[in-house]
């Protein structure tokens, strides 16, 4: 099931994860820089701050924000748990789901998908390889970011290392849904990577420390949107 929200493509999406140099006032900074690059370049950024700063962040800048991850509970009584209306409370476009650093199981990841269209929120569904990916699509959700693990955080890009992975993920997914927006990551670092991603048909990348653990982030992420 499709909502009729959408985020504009080639994207590049920063997942600011739980780094000490995301958290707080610096991730505030950084979300605020994205926004930033975003409007001064024309571009489409969207961010995934920590967890506790989503609603803060959210209604803060004016760029699209994800929460990290996104719990399959109904309110209720859950300790600690996310859930997709507690999300759309904060005012997020969405959530990712299914990270390969917080995984979830497949019926839940149906659940999820369908639920959050029905609330208007976009789903990123995170997969690590091209059969997974593939299985993924059948659930439509709003898009896939196809992410080899063993390359997350080595600095060295999947569309580099892997770009097979990139060309066949677009091609089963979009061969199931054609709607469906297909990015990559795992050690995204500069704009060369964003462009060889968006050569291997992918709608663009998600990426996270070759921003948050830059030295000057801004610089990094206006190298990173010279390639879209
Ligand atoms: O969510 C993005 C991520 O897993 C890739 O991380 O640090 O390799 O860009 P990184």
């Amino acid at each position: 099931m499709k909502t009729g929200l959408e985020i504009e493509t080639p994207v590049i999406v920063l997942n600011v994860k739980a780094y000490v140099e995301s958290a707080g006032r610096k991730g505030f900074e950084l979300a605020k820089i994205c926004e930033e690059v975003a409007s001064e370049r024309g571009v489409s950024i969207a961010i995934c701050p920590q967890q506790v700063e989503l609603a803060l962040i959210a209604s803060s800048v004016n760029i699209p924000c994800f929460a990290q991850h996104v719990d399959a509970v109904e309110p209720g009584s859950h300790t600690g748990f996310i859930t997709l209306e507690s999300i759309k409370e904060t005012g997020a476009t969405g959530s990712l789901v299914n990270h390969s650093e917080h995984r979830l199981k497949i019926a839940d990841i149906d659940g999820i998908i369908e639920k959050a269209a029905s609330l208007d929120l976009l789903t990123i569904v995170c997969t690590n390889n091209i059969v997974v990916s593939k299985a993924v699509a059948e659930l439509n959700p709003y898009a896939i970011a196809v992410e080899p693990p063993e390359l997350i955080g080595t600095g060295k890009s999947v569309s580099k290392v892997d770009p097979g992975i990139v060309e066949d993920t677009v091609k089963e997914v979009k061969r199931v849904d054609e709607r469906c927006v297909v990015l990559c990551g795992a050690g995204v670092t500069n704009g060369e990577d964003v462009r060889a991603s968006i050569e291997l048909g992918a709608d663009g990348v998600l990426l996270a420390s070759g921003v948050v653990k830059a030295k000057d982030p801004k610089a990094a992420l206006l190298d990173l949107v010279s390639g879209l």
